[in-house]
């Protein structure tokens, strides 16, 4: 890893000199969209059409954002992380969630990564077999009768991803139900009408130690067992996905039922490993292999193109120059797809526990704003609530515009509309509208990025994914930030213990003075409430 920047990139060259690039852009009118800046503000990974011509960015810019990419040694960063270099440094692991789609017949040469794909190859085999069993009808249940319901157990890493390819895949195997947040609600409308005589349930789980899913996990182990009066049931109604296998054995889960993660693929990279067997159960074996392969294509363009045409790195680094330098604090993901509706929640993950991070590689503070807040939501849905803010409020904000070409269901019409209206917001973003009138006036120049799928099919949805995550990445190199650890969310699960004991009679004082507060009160509340009766 040495070829990385070791100065910090607010000190780089090519820093300075996108601050005083972006101080002109301000006057700076906006680059005519001609045939020149469409081919060359574009891109195109198979299914994928990524275009940028939207953007705040002439030529100078550009370069100078290259510069930057080179200055910070991304060609070095993007070679370590492919090969399998602990550029997980705070926990010393390497990445390598793209050995887990790597092709059959990858070269292995006893390298890290060619380690990791036949591990992984050999593990996807019998999930896959195993997914095929269960859709099939061949995995019958204590009461000889098929599976025909999957309740999967996870959170964050191990259910995101998960859950938004099933929705946006659907599928023609048994109906996969998803269960993620510790609360009862949840629980209760997963569990709604499912027989467990029929039911499949997943825990996926790297860790095997998240409190919620291990409370959600319990819960459901009871339910199937007051319900047949039969504790034998949960050696053959569950399966996990884990790296600690021993801790889903002492569940109660055999171990044949218990696929393996590895400490290389971190859970919001995981969807690559078994944590996809729900898509696979749902969609089956040659559409998760579809799924791979589109990944896989990106992974190849990743690698192999230079720092000018690699679609991901320039994602990366469009998310540096409009957060770092033309101050848009937040980034909109706004799919034109119904389908596509959990990815913005994906990609929170994905992109804010990746790189919310304010320490560098160095361990010195981070002297620059590292990633920008996430969010968005289903189109046009959000043309009718937040998109005011988008094109007259005044922070300004990055967006994304994703659609797909053919919709391959419904209405031809309604495809024409959505597809309309996304090609009309970012032309709108970006042109504004003149007129005397100062509140109808807008005076565009807000930048947009519009990807547009063939049609939502598995290898677009694996190439879609890919790209993301390798812009993190990319993104989290030049920031000089450990994309790949999250010690952030450990401080408030650790606080979090004592309060429910003390929720539940044990201990006064589990907190500070207004958690201790609060905590009174909600007891004193609750000695009427329904827990209590
Ligand atoms: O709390 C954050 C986190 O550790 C995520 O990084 C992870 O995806 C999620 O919790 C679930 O972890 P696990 O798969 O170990 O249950």
């Amino acid at each position: 890893m040495s070829a990385w920047s070791s100065r910090p990139p607010e000190q780089l060259a090519a820093w300075q000199r996108l601050a005083g690039l972006a101080a002109r852009q301000a006057e700076a009118d906006l680059p005519p969209l001609d045939a020149d800046r469409l081919a060359r503000f574009s891109g195109r990974i198979g299914p994928l059409l990524v275009n940028f011509a939207r953007q705040r960015l002439d030529d100078d810019a550009r370069r100078a954002l290259l510069a930057l990419a080179t200055e910070s040694g991304l060609a070095a960063a993007i070679r370590d992380v492919l090969a399998g270099h602990r550029v997980n440094v705070t926990e010393s692991r390497s990445a390598l969630h793209t050995a887990l789609r790597m092709a059959d017949d990858a070269s292995e040469g006893g390298t890290a990564a060619g380690q990791a794909a036949t591990e992984a190859r050999r593990v996807r085999e019998r999930f896959l077999d195993f997914a095929e069993e269960v859709r099939t009808g061949g995995c019958v249940g204590v009461a000889g009768r098929p599976i025909e319901a999957i309740l999967h157990i996870g959170i964050g890493g191990s259910h995101l991803g998960p859950a938004l390819a099933v929705d946006a895949l659907g599928g023609d195997g048994p109906e996969v139900r998803f269960l993620a947040n510790v609360d009862g609600a949840a629980m209760a409308a997963a569990l709604a009408g499912l027989n467990p005589a029929t039911t499949l349930a997943i825990v996926a789980s790297k860790s095997f130690a998240t409190e919620e899913t291990l409370a959600n996990a319990a819960a459901v182990r009871s339910w199937f067992i007051e319900r047949t009066s039969d504790p034998g049931i949960v050696a053959r109604h569950f399966a996990a996905v884990t790296a600690n296998a021993d801790a889903a054995v002492a569940f109660g889960i055999p171990p044949a039922r218990c696929w393996p993660l590895w400490d290389w693929v971190g859970g919001r990279f995981s969807i690559w490993s078994a944590a996809g067997l729900p898509v696979a159960i749902a969609c089956g074996r040659a559409a998760f292999v579809s799924f791979l392969e589109g990944a896989r294509e990106v992974d190849a363009h990743f690698r192999d193109s230079c720092l000018r045409d690699n679609l991901p790195a320039m994602l990366a680094l469009l998310e540096v120059w409009n957060g770092n330098f033309l101050g848009a604090a937040t980034h909109a993901v706004l799919p034109y797809d119904h389908r596509l509706r959990l990815l913005p929640e994906y990609l929170q993950q994905l992109e804010m526990e990746s790189n919310g991070k304010s320490m560098r590689l160095d361990g010195q503070p981070s002297g620059i704003d590292t990633v920008p807040v996430v969010w968005g939501g289903e189109e046009t849905n959000g043309q009718h609530a937040y998109h005011q803010l988008l094109h007259q409020g005044t922070r300004p904000v990055s967006v994304d515009l994703i659609a797909c070409a053919r919709a391959g269901h419904g209405p031809r019409a309604h495809q024409d509309a959505l597809l309309a209206n996304c090609f009309a917001q970012g032309q709108a973003l970006w042109q504004g509208r003149a007129g005397g009138d100062p509140h109808r006036r807008i005076d565009g120049g807000r930048p947009s990025t519009t990807i547009l799928l063939d049609e939502l099919s598995p290898r677009a949805l694996g190439a879609l994914l890919a790209l993301y995550e390798h812009k993190v990445f990319c993104a989290g190199a030049i920031w000089q930030v450990n994309s790949f650890d999250q010690w952030g969310v450990e401080a408030g699960k650790q606080l979090a213990a004592p309060i429910r004991s003390a929720l539940g009679g044990v201990g006064d004082e589990p907190g500070d003075s207004l958690t201790n507060g609060l905590v009174a009160e909600a007891r004193r509340l609750r000695v009427a409430g329904p827990h209590d009766l």
